[in-house]
């Protein structure tokens, strides 16, 4: 039987052919706006920042810099973006929640408010469409992509970059939540399709995951009686991406993982560091200490809480790290010891950032289950980038890479999830 999983990834992968046989050449007054926002007239919430749970939704993915260029100005948030295109969308359920009357909500980054668009009624909510449907008290977060705003771009590959900047939402919800010393639990086991028509998504949006803060009471919900309008744009469809959005619906052999391992930040510090969060463009090429790497190390080891958790390996290549020999490793252990800095770069599609770095990591994964380890992958991105900022280091992500060649240089048949690479 044919698997479809590979299947995507197969067909999206980059190679040092493809990419001059195929480049993309960008219409760029086509540029789809990155934010969805709904009517105006739908009760509207302004975030302040005096108020502390507002600070905690602002953290996730609000606006923390903007860009002026000659016609253009765009706007950067505290999660980074593939291209800067921002294709993830946050709704959240609140329900006994100082301040917010029991509802469905909608994230507007633009206007760095959150509008009403369902109240719940009694035994209503989302959570009847989730395998566990027990009523959570609190927030849960709903996160979605409108995949043409990145496939704009990144053509068939974008499914891989929705994927990976939906794992770093999961990333700042986690962050944002440890400051209030709530755990975040990722849920994959919910029936999109069903929360899809739900919110009117149509075929240009769709669920990949969600985030409870909250914790579930002992009552279930029954019902959810909403039947929101499609208001995106009549983006471009792409048949590849919708395909594999659907072959990788359906979870198989779950596995649950229930460890929380809280970080260790001083706390003001680290809420500086979630709104301070940049990609860095350029490395000095100066080494980091052994010390600092191990404490990266230690972070993205630490388990994610999950509904359906995936293995994904975590390779890197020690460029620049005083005390420690050049060369692979993975789990701690040389591999192959050697100044590989000009492959790495050349295998992050000839990007610098991978020749420069102190350490370049390579996520992968043989998951069944594609989008939680994509995700996955995402989420431990984003750890990558808070420590590093922590440290005073800079930290970005790549998603732009040779697959076949670096599988080979890592000597593994996994699929290349993500590159990051981190250095002064
Ligand atoms: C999934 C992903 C892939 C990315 N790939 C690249 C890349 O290949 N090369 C690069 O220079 N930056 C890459 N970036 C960084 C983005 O360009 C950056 O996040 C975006 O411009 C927004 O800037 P900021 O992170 O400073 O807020 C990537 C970011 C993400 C999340």
């Amino acid at each position: 039987m044919e698997d479809n999983r590979n299947h995507y990834h197969a067909l999206t992968e980059h190679s040092w052919e493809s990419i001059r046989k195929n480049p993309n050449r960008l219409a760029w007054e086509k540029q789809p706006v990155p934010f969805k926002i709904y009517n105006n007239f739908l009760q509207m919430i302004k975030l302040d920042d005096a108020n502390p749970l507002h600070r905690f939704i602002y953290r996730i993915g609000g606006i923390t810099a903007k860009k002026v260029y000659p016609g253009v100005e765009y706007y950067l948030r505290t999660i980074p973006s593939a291209g800067a295109l921002y294709p993830v969308e946050c709704y959240f359920q609140a329900r006994e929640v100082e301040g917010f009357e029991d509802g469905i909500y909608h994230f507007d980054v633009r206007n760095s408010a959150v509008k009403l668009l369902h109240r719940l009624g009694p035994d209503e909510g989302v959570e009847v469409h989730f395998e566990d449907n027990r009523q959570i008290r609190g927030l849960l977060f709903l996160l979605s992509t409108v995949y043409y705003r990145s496939a704009w771009k990144y053509r068939e590959r974008a499914f891989r970059y929705c994927l990976l900047d939906c794992g770093h939402a999961h990333g700042t919800i986690e962050a944002s939540a440890w400051l209030y010393d709530y755990a975040a639990n990722v849920r994959y086991r919910f029936d999109k399709k069903a929360l899809n028509a739900a919110f009117g998504f149509g075929d240009r949006e769709f669920f990949l995951s969600s985030v409870v803060t909250g914790a579930p009471g002992s009552a279930i919900s029954t019902y959810l009686d909403m039947a929101l309008e499609d208001i995106n744009p009549p983006y471009k469809r792409n048949a590849v991406i919708e395909r594999a959005y659907h072959d990788t619906l359906v979870l198989r052999g779950c596995r649950k993982e229930r460890r929380y391992s809280p970080f260790g930040f001083d706390k003001a510090r680290f809420e500086e560091v979630i709104y301070k969060r940049r990609s860095i463009r350029e490395f000095t090429g100066k080494p980091i200490s052994k010390g600092m790497l191990d404490l990266i190390l230690e972070h993205l080891r630490k388990p994610i809480l999950s509904d359906c958790d995936e293995p994904v390996s975590c390779y890197y290549v020690v460029n620049r790290v005083e005390g420690m020999k050049q060369g692979l490793y993975l789990d701690d252990k040389l591999l192959k010891e050697g100044d590989f800095s000009q492959k790495a770069g050349y295998l992050c599609l000839e990007q610098r950032l991978g020749s420069e770095s102190a350490v370049t990591f390579f996520l992968t994964s043989g998951a069944q289950n594609y989008q939680p380890a994509y995700q996955k992958a995402g989420h431990i991105g984003h750890r990558l980038y808070l420590v590093s900022e922590y440290l005073g280091l800079g930290c970005s992500g790549i998603g732009a890479y040779y697959d076949k060649e670096t599988a080979a240089f890592l000597g593994t048949d996994e699929m290349i999830l993500y590159a990051l690479a981190v250095g002064q």
